[in-house]
């Protein structure tokens, strides 16, 4: 079973573009979504229509789960957007931006999506969060201590754990047996390069996995250039993000 999964697309329609590109190589049999579709990028409706497209074409084959900040644009309030502002201006301003521009159905879309899922593929116990199996804004980042990840996976049932939220790849075997993958971002990466990573999983008959991160390029200094024409207060911090 080939199975490709995304992360924190952020609005980058050009990032997931390119990323589909690779993935189509690869003939995937199930697409999975860890989350953060729309917000702090340049075309959350561009993304969401992409997305939209992908579930058509795969059906129950194309999984996707709610992300933190999906879930600040779907229940944004005015204190939110207050406290974002003080605490992170170009976040803040985006968010405000983001929802007034995301379309309404796309809003209630993400809304309703579940924080986490389990999926048992040829006997092999998957969990899919956005950042742990206990809480969707915890960091699983790169170079934690074993015990730690251990901690924020424990009440997980699963053999194999998948998130994302760090926009960093990491990957951990616990000697629990749980093996913990970090995907990395889409849309808004953080790896030194910025570029695009995303994983390559291969599941076999028995339920024996493999994996693979794989770094796509793209044209990021374009999508510096979009976000400076959305024109909201602190933009071109976001906009440096990407370059
Ligand atoms: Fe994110």
């Amino acid at each position: 079973m080939n199975i490709a999964v995304i992360s924190d697309i952020h609005a980058n329609l050009s990032a997931l573009n390119s990323v589909l590109d690779d993935i189509n190589e690869f003939n995937p049999d199930i697409i999975f979504c860890l989350g953060d579709y729309v917000m702090a990028g340049y075309n959350p409706n561009g993304t969401m229509d992409k997305l939209f497209d992908l579930r058509q074409k795969f059906g129950d084959n194309f999984k996707m789960i709610q992300g933190n900040t999906d879930k600040m644009v779907a229940c944004c309030s005015d204190e939110l957007l207050k406290n974002s502002k003080e605490a992170y201006p170009c976040m803040g301003y985006s968010l405000e931006e983001d929802v007034k521009i995301t379309d309404k159905k796309y809003i209630e879309f993400i809304k309703n999506l579940p924080e986490k899922m389990n999926i048992e593929i040829c006997n092999l116990k998957i969990e899919l969060v956005h950042g742990s199996p206990r809480r969707q804004n915890e960091n699983i980042y790169p170079g934690l201590s074993e015990n730690t990840v251990e901690e924020m996976v424990a009440d997980s049932e699963a053999e194999l754990i998948l998130c994302g939220h760090t926009h960093k790849p990491a990957g951990y075997s616990l000697s629990s047996g749980k093996t913990v993958i970090n995907v990395g971002s889409v849309g808004r990466s953080m790896i030194e390069s910025k570029m695009p990573v995303y994983l390559r999983l291969v599941v076999d008959k028995n339920g024996q996995f493999y994996s693979e991160h794989r770094i796509v390029d793209y044209d990021n200094k374009q999508v510096f250039n979009h976000i400076l024409t959305r024109d909201f207060p602190h933009c071109r911090e976001l906009a440096e993000m990407f370059v």
